[in-house]
């Protein structure tokens, strides 16, 4: 695997929020790679946000490029990953920003802090694997285990005397920073015999919620607050997968990775460690549905919301798994693609950032369509086979600078095996104002949104044969990726660009790019 620093996961990155950190990139690797500061709204600065093809072509090997990464409003536990291919597997790592000098936490000032990250672990090369699977036609490669903090811990045989371990003082109050950095599931996870505080998500604070496990998507973040106030020893703290499609095994609950919580001190402790008997099974959707719906933004006179009111741009977006008429030279086959709104994202040869910035014409159009071309029931298990089948296509969303935009976006059951889509938007934290099962209805679900105190996130759950609605004002200007996090529905193309104009003064416009850009393949364009 393709790691940072000899490292899985990589290097944490430590700032306060209104720091800026420049990270020089040096790929000794053996394909081309860009990074992305995920959750880290870069304002006006879409030049160093990293999705390739989108903002910038890759590093190539021997080759390096300085990121500037702008912290502005983020505060809590973000990340940073690959975004190229599926090197992310190996090429990751948590990001903490600590509040502002002389500003503090919204509760009290924990003792110490343990990042956690959950991850994929792959025996061979992950972007060679994906090569040969898609050429021989079948599913993209599982991972080969699980891992906390790059280990898959005592449940895999081969792993046990490398099983992760934390040491805690009885009596202390810890800030955990959890990362999903998983490639293609939602996990839940858990500590034995410890409840917990969930306290922030995203970057962002919420109000605390007290729970004995989480449900985390591929891409979110969370700071949760523990306290060591059980007897000294040892602890798991457990993550098994959520699947919501029913997966088709029968030992619905196998763990997938462990770690050890372990108290300090003087202690004989010969008994196993204490495993959370809270940590739902596989397909425990109640428990997952439960906890996200749970989560609420703190609204108060320090953290208030702004939640648009006015929305100017409305757009349904569906997102399936199906067929897709691949338009690529001679190969005129049908194939499975995902799609949103039935078109099936292509990357262009220039990133879509150069080419808007620069004006040149040929490597997108601005006609990803607002709506579905045809309405049926979205969530019924025979969706009508004409419809199954999506179109290839570079094609972005246009948006006014400062418009109110709302998108529902709802979930299809092509092929009979609709699943949850962790939907992520690079360059902003969005609200989530609504969401449900079924079809959206137009009348009456919009009664029942949250504007008081909706999470503000930059990645969202839509369930499985569900909808989810968001809302959030384009007020930072740049290209702007939207996508499923689950690598298999993002390399397949479950994925749009938001182009946000220039607001017409230097202050709301694009900043100039850097001298420096990682040349395209047809760099004589540039
Ligand atoms: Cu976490 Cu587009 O990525
Ligand atoms: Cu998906």
């Amino acid at each position: 695997m393709m790691t940072v620093n000899d490292s899985l996961p990589g290097p944490v990155i430590r700032v306060q929020k209104g720091d800026t950190v420049y990270v020089n990139v040096h790929n000794h690797g053996g394909y081309g790679v860009t990074i992305h500061w995920h959750g880290v709204k870069q304002p006006r600065n879409p030049w160093s946000d990293g999705p390739e093809y989108v903002t910038q072509c890759p590093i190539e090997p021997g080759s390096n490029f300085t990121y500037e990464v702008i912290f502005s409003k983020e505060e809590g536990t973000l990340w940073w990953h690959a975004h190229s291919d599926w090197t992310r597997a190996g090429v990751h790592g948590a990001i903490v920003v600590y509040p502002k000098e002389g500003t503090t936490y919204p509760f009290e000032e924990p003792d110490g802090e343990e990042v956690v990250v959950l991850g994929s672990w792959y025996k061979a090369d992950v972007n060679k694997e994906v090569e040969e699977d898609l050429s021989s036609g079948s599913d993209t490669p599982r991972s080969d285990a699980y891992v906390i903090n790059g280990q898959p811990g005592d449940f895999c045989d081969c792993s046990k005397d490398f099983t992760y371990r934390w040491s805690v003082d009885y009596g202390k109050r810890y800030i955990i920073r959890l990362v999903n950095a998983v490639m293609n599931a939602e996990m839940f996870f858990a500590i034995g015999q410890h409840n917990f505080t969930v306290v922030g998500m995203d970057g962002a604070y919420i109000k605390p919620l007290v729970t004995s496990f989480v449900m985390i998507a591929p891409g979110q973040t969370m700071d949760i607050l523990v306290t060591a106030n059980q007897s000294l020893g040892q602890y798991y703290m457990a993550t098994r997968q959520y699947d919501s499609v029913k997966p088709d095994v029968t030992d619905y609950d196998k763990v997938n990775a462990t770690a050890i919580l372990q108290y300090t001190g003087n202690y004989t402790d010969t008994s196993a460690p204490f495993f959370p008997d809270t940590l739902p099974i596989y397909y425990d959707y109640i428990s997952a549905i439960y906890f996200m719906s749970h989560i609420r933004s703190l609204a108060n006179e320090e953290y208030p919301v702004d939640v648009p009111r006015n929305i100017t741009t409305f757009m349904y977006i569906t997102a399936s798994m199906g067929e897709v008429d691949f338009v690529n030279g001679s190969d005129t086959r049908i194939g499975l693609a995902s799609s949103l709104n039935n078109v099936s994202w292509v990357n262009p040869s220039t990133d879509v950032l150069m080419a808007y910035y620069r004006n040149l014409s040929g490597y997108f159009t601005t006609d990803f369509p607002d709506w579905p071309e045809k309405f049926f029931n979205f969530t019924a298990d025979d969706v009508p086979d004409e419809y199954e089948v999506a179109i290839q296509g570079t094609k972005v969303k246009m948006l006014n600078y400062n418009e109110e935009v709302e998108i529902v976006f709802q979930g299809t059951n092509v092929m009979d095996a609709s699943e949850d889509h962790p939907m992520h938007l690079h360059g902003y934290a969005f609200y989530v104002v609504g969401a449900g099962y079924g079809n959206f209805d137009n009348e009456t679900d919009p009664e029942s949104y949250n504007l008081v105190d909706p999470p503000e996130v930059n990645t969202v759950s839509l369930p499985k044969k569900g909808w989810t609605a968001i809302r959030f004002r384009a007020s930072n200007p740049g290209v702007w990726l939207w996508h499923c996090h689950l690598d298999r529905h993002y390399s397949w193309g479950m994925t749009t660009v938001f182009i946000v104009k220039n607001g017409g003064t230097p202050e709301t416009s694009i900043r100039e790019p850097p001298p420096y850009m990682p040349p395209c393949k047809d760099s004589s364009l540039q």
